[in-house]
């Protein structure tokens, strides 16, 4: 269905802009979700035309293809306005040009705001956007925020009381681009559309849960903001925390955006809250020293631009969290993340308990012959997209001996990776006032509660940094952190295994 909307960006120069937004809206274009009437204006400080503005948007979208006429016409959609945010006549052009764009486009007064730039801009950007009276009467006003949202629970919760000022909870679209991908979308559809995980999904058959973020890449040309931010805040406050509240939640009674809501945030509630020396029999950081991979040389994190020459700071994290209600007490979620690591891999791993009694009397090299190996439940969230479960059928031949098996699905082998579709979806959410795949402030609470312990924890003391070499699957200790419980990572990329012989 086509939309009529005028999105205001800023922070339209952008890289998030140019390598996500535009892309994106460019597909929603070719899908007929936009057609003739939106409009595009973007703002930032640097003094462009529109022509420049509109030359930049095209290619930004060239990799898609366009014929020149579809980049033109689609083009001829941006606007763009130099601005600075705390000028108040600023506001009063931007009010003027949307006001225009409104009637020449007949956008029905449905006006989405994008803030794609640093979060200490927002609370002056919606008080202006109020006080100037850019919103409108006749149609929606919407906001639409990136990360980070604070940098801590105070800081998180003023942002958000400056913005529940000016817009109400349900016309806020916090982005946790994770929510957009398709693989995180389907462990919903996996475990509710399927009679049979629901019975199974509990403390009674499963083991342990493992959830693996592992990025090959490192901190690349983000050294500033990496070093207010490390992989806690990065990553596990939002997107690992996400996953681990749509893997653990009740049935919801719908799926509607608020019963899913309800139900996510009773989980980030029943995560045990650790204290100091809890953190510390939980929880392990690392950082990366120089390392080889497949003969390329990798810098230190501590050499990389704008790192600090002795910082601190990690860039890996991985831990244990407990979730204290009736499905899953005693349950391990293992968690963990890391720049620098031997592969791209996203991945989920549900490890069901051992059959009660092993009646199969054989010799299993690989368990010692004493158990049967676990079934397995992967789900592959990216590159590669699917899910598999590994099962134990019979050796071929004579006897009874198991042998894993696995059944596997995969709809996808291409690089997904930090992928426009994800924004297209959420884009297309957030034009339809669908909440369902962002962060609500109630789940950003309770993550921030959640992670200021354990960075508190680790303020304390000083790491031995740096403790793993780039290239690898992370510190010792984050081996040992399973290992302390019997348990073990049960997926390690195939390079991991050679490169350590
Ligand atoms: C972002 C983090 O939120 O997610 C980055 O800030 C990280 O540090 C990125 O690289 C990972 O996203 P994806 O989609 O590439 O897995």
């Amino acid at each position: 269905m086509e939309q009529a909307a005028l999105f205001t960006i800023f922070g339209g120069t952008g890289d998030l802009a140019k390598r996500k937004l535009y892309p994106s809206l460019f597909r929603l274009y070719k899908k007929g979700s936009l057609a003739k009437h939106f409009a595009v204006i973007g703002t930032a400080r640097r003094p462009w035309s529109d022509d420049h503005y509109r030359e930049i948007v095209r290619d930004t979208i060239k990799d898609l293809h366009p014929t020149k006429e579809e980049a033109e016409e689609f083009s001829n959609h941006f606007y763009y306005l130099s601005h600075n945010v705390n000028d108040t006549k600023h506001y009063d052009q931007l009010k003027e040009l949307s006001d225009r764009l409104d009637e020449e486009y007949q956008l029905e007064g449905n006006r989405l705001f994008y803030l794609a730039m640093a979060p200490q801009f927002f609370g002056t950007i919606v008080n202006h956007l109020k006080s100037q009276g850019i919103l409108t009467e006749t149609g929606y006003n919407r906001l639409v925020i990136e990360k980070p949202f604070g940098f801590d629970y105070d800081s998180a919760d003023e942002l958000n009381e400056q913005i529940r000022n000016v817009f109400p909870e349900e016309a806020i679209f916090r982005i946790d681009h994770y929510l957009g991908k398709e693989m995180i979308q389907n462990i919903s559809v996996i475990r509710f559309a399927n009679n049979i995980f629901e019975s199974l999904w509990n403390n009674r058959y499963i083991e342990n849960i493992q959830i693996t973020f592992s990025e090959a890449l490192g901190v690349e040309d983000r050294g500033g903001y990496y070093e207010n931010s490390g992989a806690l805040k990065d990553m596990v406050q939002n997107h690992i925390l996400q996953v681990v509240s749509l893997l653990a939640m009740e049935v919801p009674t719908s799926f509607s955006n608020k019963s899913l809501r309800e139900e996510k945030v009773k989980v980030l509630q029943a995560i045990r809250r650790y204290d100091e020396e809890e953190v510390a029999q939980n929880f392990v950081r690392g950082q990366y020293a120089a390392g080889k991979l497949d003969d390329k040389e990798f810098a230190a994190y501590r050499d990389e631009p704008n790192v600090a020459e002795d910082s601190t700071m990690e860039t890996f994290v991985a831990g244990k969290f407990m979730i204290d209600n009736f499905r899953w007490a005693d349950v391990p979620f293992y968690i963990r993340t890391g720049k620098r690591m031997t592969e791209k891999g996203t991945r989920i791993n549900i490890v069901f308990k051992q059959v009660p009694v092993n009646v199969f009397n054989f010799e299993q090299e690989e368990t010692g012959g004493k158990e049967l190996p676990q079934n397995i439940l992967t789900i592959y969230i990216q590159p590669t997209e699917g899910f598999s479960l590994s099962l134990n059928g019979k050796q071929i031949g004579q006897g009874f001996n198991p042998e894993p098996v696995k059944l596997d699905f995969r709809q996808s082998e291409e690089v997904t990776g930090n992928s426009p579709e994800a924004y297209e979806k959420l884009l297309l959410d957030a034009l339809n006032g669908d909440g369902t795949n962002f962060s609500h402030w109630d789940e950003v609470a309770n993550s921030w509660e959640i992670v200021d312990r354990i960075r508190k924890a680790w303020d304390q003391t000083t790491p031995e940094f740096p403790n793993y070499a780039a290239g690898t699957m992370g510190p010792d200790c984050a081996f040992e952190l399973l290992a302390k419980n019997d348990h073990e990572w049960a997926w390690q990329p195939d390079q991991w295994y050679r490169e350590r012989g």
